[in-house]
């Protein structure tokens, strides 16, 4: 029997709160959205909301849109015909067809393109699609859960995700709290992560937080929320001087270093005082343009043009990077002179 490798900890009353709708959604045969911060326990949420379904003996197929450009994550999805494109050879299932019967888990869908959003609209409609290169419709029965840090209704405002397909996944939308807002849970969720980790250093035992410890980690925002938490813990478990006393210090911060390189980044040049214009006034906007211009084209020509891999090193998704190309008309191929 497949089960959810992992353990929920925590007791905090809105964490039990989201278990709870978790349960009961469980049930329903109908997509849901998972959607909370970064390092919160999304991709944990989706896997229970599968394992807790008629559907838990069926397959559980992940899939990360942010991981693929758009050509790559369609065919990965929906799969190809043999000789749909070059190197098509054979003809191969996607994802979809793998998770017949099961659930389907969409991680970071936000950065799905418009063209894939397209066809996830269609499947979850009327559980049909074609294979890139293929004409016959594929029938099959997959319940999709997807899950996101972006606020999908800003997305949809701006242009970037489809209203109609938010409507079709947002049957019930599962929020996660934040770390920060559930702090009845820390102290267990750190005693637990000190506790595995120790087991996993072999240790017999592990002693605990100093009382200046513990009041450290509850007052501190957990940006990063729980895997920040678990990252932190580890560390100062593997680091402990003497594992049979208590924690009695703890790094917040590991990129904290006398070595670390110096910041060369625009927020470095945008916080830089001694920059200030000659002269005012100035008009502001037309500088942000300008610059933001200027870091798209730098950003595409490193990228050698690959548009996905420019909005990575811009920081942005794709769907933001693309807003931008079309807000201030850059072409996103190469110049040519010919
Ligand atoms: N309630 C919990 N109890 C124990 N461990 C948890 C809990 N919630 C999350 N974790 C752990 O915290 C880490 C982050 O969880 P997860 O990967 O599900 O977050 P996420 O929201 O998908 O993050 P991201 O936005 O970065 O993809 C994982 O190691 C997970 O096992
Ligand atoms: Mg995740």
């Amino acid at each position: 029997m497949v089960r959810p490798k992992q353990e929920f900890i925590g007791s905090s009353p809105a964490f039990l709160e989201v278990l709870e709708q978790t349960s009961q959604l469980a049930l329903l045969n109908r997509s849901a959205l998972v959607i909370g911060e970064r390092g919160t326990g999304k991709e944990l949420i989706a896997e229970r909301l599968h394992f807790l379904s008629p559907r838990w003996d069926q397959a559980f197929i992940k899939m990360d849109c942010a991981a693929l450009p758009e050509s790559l994550l369609e065919s990965e999805l929906f799969g190809h015909e043999a000789g749909a494109f070059t190197g098509a050879q054979k003809m191969r299932r996607g994802r979809f067809e793998q998770a017949d019967h099961g659930s389907l888990f969409l991680d970071e869908l936000s950065n799905a393109p418009m063209t894939v959003q397209e066809k996830l609209l269609r499947v979850i409609e009327y559980g049909t699609f074609e294979r890139i290169g293929g004409s016959r419709p594929v029938n099959v029965d997959v319940r999709v859960i997807a899950a996101t840090n972006q606020d999908l209704p800003t997305l949809v405002e701006q242009g970037f995700f489809r209203a109609d397909l938010l409507d079709r996944l947002a049957f019930d939308v599962i929020t996660l709290p934040p770390l920060r807002a559930r702090r009845e849970d820390i102290l267990q969720l750190a005693d637990h992560f000190a506790v595995k980790m120790s087991s996993e250093l072999g240790r017999d035992l592990f002693p605990g937080f100093s009382n200046s410890v513990e009041q450290q980690l509850l007052e501190y925002q957990w940006p990063g929320n729980i895997r920040e938490l678990k990252n932190l813990i580890e560390r100062a478990v593997y680091r402990m001087q003497d594992p049979e006393q208590p924690i009695t210090d703890i790094q917040f911060d590991p990129f904290i270093s006398p070595w670390r390189p110096a910041m060369h980044s625009a927020t470095a040049a945008a916080t830089d005082s001694t920059d200030a214009p000659a002269e005012w006034p100035i008009d502001l906007q037309a500088e942000a343009q300008a610059y933001e211009i200027k870091r798209i084209e730098q950003a595409l020509a490193k990228a050698h043009y690959h548009q996905n891999e420019a909005a990575k090193l811009l920081g942005l998704s794709y769907h933001q990077f693309r807003g931008l190309l079309r807000k201030y008309d850059i072409s996103p191929k190469r110049q040519s002179n010919s």
